[in-house]
């Protein structure tokens, strides 16, 4: 996560940290453990005000999408995080990026009677870590855009808390964790994802981008990468984090950003270089997912020998050719996958990770492509072929490097913390 309203200069649509007085402090005003609505709170909004987008509002569930006039945000006080996470404690870390610890919590709502089947709600539970310095613009930017977003394919956010100096997100909690715990992580736990979730989880989240990008006022993402593409019980991917997120440029010209911010590795080369950013540039990121889930590798890796630290730069050339491309699958597919439509993914890969933004597909295309590769494939289901890579090529994955902005690298703790059963 990371933010870039702060600079006037980057707000070509006006947005600036007005939005300050989109979200307030429990410290005055709330602090009721019933919580409330940002959204039917007079004193919390001036976003319709200073509307960017224009559509209605509510909070059932929009299978197509939809954009809300505000944010539809709970406030938790500070004594109902704590009561969720008992104290934060430390066997319900669910992980750690940049902004924070991410905890798992349980709702009890039974007294007001609010309770799902009587056992409260499950809930993800952000905490912004003091030493962090995503902070406070971040935490905003989050409850901004994602406070009004709502589509099957992007995590929910429920609500928020800020008492003093705690900033805390609260999300529905994804069961099965995140894209990247599957794809590298450790352990008996992590079951090797099957071809068919790979495809189904790319779908998803190009479905998710999709619905940024076409949305009446595009929303450049910025941040695609496998650790923020957020997995339900049955594998549904929804995109998370949205400090990043930025309103698109109107036409087809670029954002000049000051400070260029997102994750080594899945960056595009014209925004890395000149701060050019493009809803393609997103695309571009798409394109290292998709080498991700096809080789098993992470998109920066700096135990992999010298040459092969960036994944795209060193598996590109293997794309174009069906034998090569055998030789750096994943090993734990162990074969089982239709090579035809492996070769069809690195193909759009290949598409994806083109050097000109403009040459590179729109995610409405790519979701095209994806959903006729898996049509094609539904049952097939290749014989045991190859190994793939050696099993320690895959595992010696590094911290990812992450670029918040040059003076202010990532504050990563533990990849793999413990995770609650
Ligand atoms: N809603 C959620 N439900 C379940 N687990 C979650 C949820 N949100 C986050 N997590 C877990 O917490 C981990 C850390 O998430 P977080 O977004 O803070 O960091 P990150 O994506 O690794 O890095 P970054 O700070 O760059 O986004 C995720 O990888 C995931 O395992
Ligand atoms: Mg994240």
């Amino acid at each position: 996560m990371g933010i870039c309203w702060g600079s006037p200069a980057e707000s070509p649509t006006g947005l600036t940290t007005d939005h300050l007085s989109t979200v307030r402090s429990n410290t005055a005003s709330n602090t009721s453990s019933g919580g409330s609505t940002a959204a039917s709170s007079g004193a919390s909004s001036n976003i319709s005000g200073n509307s960017l987008f224009s559509a209605s509002g509510g909070d059932e569930s929009y299978p197509n999408g939809m954009i809300l006039p505000q944010p539809n945000l709970r406030i938790f006080s500070f004594l109902e995080m704590k009561a969720a996470t008992r104290n934060f404690r430390s066997d319900t870390v669910l992980g750690e990026g940049g902004f924070g610890k991410v905890f798992k919590g349980l709702l009890d709502e039974r007294e007001k009677g609010q309770g799902k089947s009587g056992n409260g709600t499950v809930i993800a539970v952000k905490k912004l870590n003091s030493e962090s310095f995503q902070g406070f613009e971040e935490w905003q930017s989050e409850v901004n855009f994602l406070g009004r977003l709502s589509h099957p394919n992007l995590v929910k956010l429920l609500g928020y808390c800020w008492e003093e100096k705690e900033l805390l997100l609260v999300y529905e909690f994804m069961q099965k964790g995140s894209l990247e715990n599957h794809l590298f992580g450790r352990g008996s736990a992590v079951q090797p994802l099957p071809w068919d979730i790979r495809l189904k989880i790319v779908i998803g989240a190009a479905k998710g981008l999709t619905f940024l990008h076409t949305s009446e006022k595009q929303v450049i993402y910025r941040d695609f990468k496998a650790s923020n593409i957020l997995l339900d019980g049955s594998y549904n991917a929804k995109i998370s984090d949205f400090g990043l997120a930025k309103l698109g440029p109107s036409e087809s010209q670029s954002h000049v950003t000051t400070r260029v911010m997102g994750t080594y590795g899945y960056a595009a080369p014209e925004y890395v270089a000149t701060g050019h950013l493009y809803v393609k540039s997103d695309v571009y990121g798409f394109g290292v997912v998709l080498v991700e889930i096809l080789t098993g590798l992470h998109a920066v890796d700096t135990n992999r020998p010298s040459g092969r630290h960036n994944l795209v730069d060193w598996i590109k050339p293997h794309l174009c050719d069906k034998r090569n491309l055998k030789s750096v699958m994943d090993s734990r597919l162990e074969g089982k996958y239709p090579s035809k439509a492996a070769f069809r993914v690195a193909q759009l890969a290949l598409n994806c990770l083109g050097p000109e933004p403009k040459h590179r597909p729109s995610m409405h295309e790519v979701v095209e492509a994806l959903e006729r590769i898996e049509a094609a494939n539904e049952k097939a289901v290749e014989p045991r072929r190859h190994s793939g890579l050696p099993t320690n090529q895959r595992h010696s994955r590094q911290q990812p490097l992450h670029h918040r902005s040059a003076l202010h690298p990532r504050q990563d703790g533990s990849r793999y913390p413990p995770r609650l059963k």
